[in-house]
């Protein structure tokens, strides 16, 4: 390879037309793959349009590489299944398995390799719109999650199946600590010691790297005042040298040119040299590798070893793709539209995914024989319930309104339906049984750059919920929405509040399974609801104060807490309730059950936690567990979450969920730059049960 075709490799370019090549529109980035100076094309898709770019690359080039071609495949293709964040609530990875391996299927025949996810930052920030498109604020749950996004897109970790039917590489995405925006602002500044970016931020990435993940994306914040994309630090010494990461890191769009912006960089050659000599091997949208490469490699600012080491891991995974055996996709193959099948799991994982916030009086389920219903607000009727980050079946394939799925779910009731009129609403509500309202969010208020300052319900909504209460008649609350919200005082009055967030394509009859108790609601938060604006960030595994609330004198004055506002969240992480009752036992460690243990070094213990449905109806329970290191060398969350197992239980029925506990579960990163894991001797209370504040608790002493 000349040196010129080893930078093109590097570079990639974003397709902007609707069709394939010879539009005019797309010349550039044509000629740059006729030429062999293009690595990837992002933003293309359909079988005939990429195979139509991939036989200029493949037949007109000197070297005939192929082009990898990436696309961002969120939570589906054409089959959208719920949002992330709503994924992470089902506390059930099998579902993000499931939207993974369809959304592969259908991307790879529309002759796509490659996904930009998943996205695994943790995040404090509700106002951050991006909140939506991970997995919440626990960074077990971002990796449990991202460990089945990557098994679902690729298969194995060795990388055997990638060049298969039905695979598609991921990218572990941002890299790192974007969740940690000051403010919640997009793009904003992250200040983060070593300690919580290692305890907080990366092990998901961690995780997905050892779960094979094929490619990394930087991020676009700074980290501790060095910008994402040129920072040797993460990329080079964390991921490269430490964890061995041997694919390769993309930049965020635009990222190599912002760090000009950043005051990083003085110009694109500056860019060129510092974000590539950091470890970054491929550059998205900018061209400043391509433009600057020859001359930074004559002035000695680049090196032709790091030239050809991003080479080789961009052509690895080329490889692995199966790309140089066939660089086409088979046009007669072509997935065009959701299946029955996909829209089953999207329907199922749907469901899963619902958080039952409230249920007063089981007002939840609607009985079957209610003779008229009236659904009713501005999302009553909406076929657009995909959430941000929509694939092109979000732009092709309506969702399913919750009107609709109410009508086919109770054939035999009159169903009546107004929009976002409190008259009409309160109308509707006074001559049907009950009535069924639906408020939140609009997808474009969450998402990229879709940052909130109030993240109440959006104006008129409130007034809506209270014409409806007015009426006296019974009613319940369905939530569609993309971040946790202030929940006003609507709340604390409302029968029922069920949290759907942005279900997907089959959006209106898994919100009446629920609704009618065809599935069972077991859904737990991912994170946190704020009682305010004001008291973000609030969080379940924050670090202890000197002088933390002690609920037996809650008068005390100098403590860390808000005059004007009571203490804690409105909801807390892992919370959740069912249409059953549960009951949990304490967590007994070790075979015998004893009620304390004793753990030397490298070993492990069991913890036991009995649960039985004491209710009714058969039921789904999310068993959490959540550990505390009592007395640390730097001060620990008060809980953070080791475990959990999502478990579905006839009236009755009980079973026993064992979970094991190792030094990974009890150790922490050190502020040490060049990595120091450490396990303290001493006290741990280790804590069980149905939320992130369940009180069950027994001790665990490491030797
Ligand atoms: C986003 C990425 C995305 C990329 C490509 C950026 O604006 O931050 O998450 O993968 O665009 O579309």
């Amino acid at each position: 390879m000349t040196v010129e075709e080893k930078l093109g490799q590097l570079q990639q370019l974003t397709w902007t037309g609707d069709t394939g090549p010879g539009g005019g529109q797309t010349a550039e980035t044509e000629a740059a793959a006729r030429a062999g100076l293009l690595g990837s094309v992002l933003n293309i898709h359909g079988a005939r349009h990429t195979n139509e770019l991939q036989r200029i690359a493949v037949e007109e080039s000197r070297l005939g590489i192929p082009l990898l071609f990436g696309l961002d495949v969120i939570h589906g293709f054409w089959t959208t299944f719920p949002i992330p964040l709503a994924q992470a609530a089902s506390f059930d990875p099998e579902v993000s398995r499931r939207d993974a391996e369809v959304s592969a299927a259908e991307t790879r025949t529309n002759g796509v390799r490659w996904t930009f996810s998943p996205m695994m930052d943790v995040t404090h920030e509700p106002r951050w719109g991006r909140i939506a498109e991970g997995s919440g604020e626990d960074p077990y749950l971002n990796a449990v999650f991202a460990v089945a996004k990557v098994e679902g897109y690729q298969g194995p970790a060795d990388g055997t199946e990638l060049g298969g039917d039905g695979r598609i590489a991921a990218c572990a995405k941002h890299f790192v600590a974007y969740g940690g925006a000051e403010g919640g602002r997009d793009y904003n500044t992250v200040d983060v010691s070593e300690q919580r970016l290692r305890n907080h931020y990366l092990p998901p990435f961690k995780s997905a790297i050892d779960a094979g993940a094929a490619t990394v994306m930087a991020a676009f914040n700074t980290v501790s005042g060095v910008p994402a994309h040129g920072n040797a630090h993460t990329m080079q010494t964390v991921l490269k040298d430490e964890w061995g990461f041997d694919g390769f890191v993309v930049s965020d769009y635009t990222g190599v040119q912002e760090l000009i912006a950043h005051g990083f960089a003085e110009d694109g050659a500056d860019a060129a040299a510092l974000s590539f000599g950091a470890g970054l091997d491929m550059e998205m949208v900018s061209t400043h590798v391509v433009d600057h490469g020859k001359a930074l490699l004559d002035a000695g600012r680049l090196t032709i070893e790091r030239v050809d080491d991003a080479v080789t891991r961009i052509l690895r995974l080329k490889y692995a793709l199966g790309l140089f055996d066939d660089p086409y996709c088979d046009e007669s193959a072509e997935i065009t539209e959701p299946t029955a099948a996909a829209r089953a799991a999207a329907r199922d994982t749907a469901a899963r995914c619902m958080v039952l916030l409230r249920n007063e009086g089981a007002a939840l389920p609607l009985a079957a024989t209610a003779a008229s219903i009236a659904v009713v607000g501005p999302f009553a009727d909406s076929a657009d319930l995909h959430g941000t980050w929509g694939g092109p079946g979000a732009r092709r394939y309506p969702s399913v309104s919750i009107l609709d799925g109410v009508r086919a779910a109770a054939p035999d009731a009159v169903v009546s339906h107004a929009g976002a009129d409190p008259d009409e609403a309160a109308a509707a509500a006074g001559g049907a049984d009950v009535t069924v309202i639906v408020v939140g969010e609009e997808a474009e208020l969450s998402g990229e750059a879709a940052v909130r300052s109030d993240i109440g319900l959006p104006r008129g909504q409130e007034e809506l919920i209270a014409a409806v209460a007015a009426t006296g008649k019974p009613y319940v609350v369905v939530l569609v929405n993309g971040r946790p919200l202030v929940l006003g005082d609507w709340f604390d009055a409302a029968p029922a509040v069920l949290e759907a967030w942005h279900p997907g394509i089959e959006a209106g009859h898994a919100v009446a399974d629920i609704l009618f108790g065809t599935v069972a609601p077991g859904g737990k938060l991912p994170v946190t609801f704020p009682r305010a604006v004001g008291q973000i960030p609030v969080y379940y595994n924050h670090e202890s104060t000197g002088r933390p609330v002690d609920p037996a004198h809650p008068d005390e004055k100098y403590v860390s807490t808000y005059l004007d506002l009571a203490d804690g969240p409105r909801l807390p992480f892992g919370h959740g309730l069912g249409y059953t009752t549960f009951s949990t036992s304490e967590p007994a460690l070790g075979r015998d059950e004893i009620s304390r243990a004793e753990l030397a070094r490298g070993e492990q213990v069991t913890v036991r936690v009995t649960v039985t449905n004491t209710g009714e109806r058969a039921g789904d329970e999310v068993v959490q567990l959540y550990v505390h290191d009592v007395a640390a060398s730097i001060a620990q969350p008060v809980r953070r979450l080791r475990g959990f197992e999502r478990v579905t239980l006839e009236p009755g029925a009980t079973v026993t969920v064992a979970f094991e506990l190792g030094e990974e579960d009890l150790g922490f990163w050190t502020n040490d730059p060049a990595g120091t894991f450490l396990v303290e001797r001493g006290r741990f209370d280790v804590y069980a049960g149905t939320s992130s504040t369940a009180p069950a608790r027994t001790t665990l002493r490491v030797l």
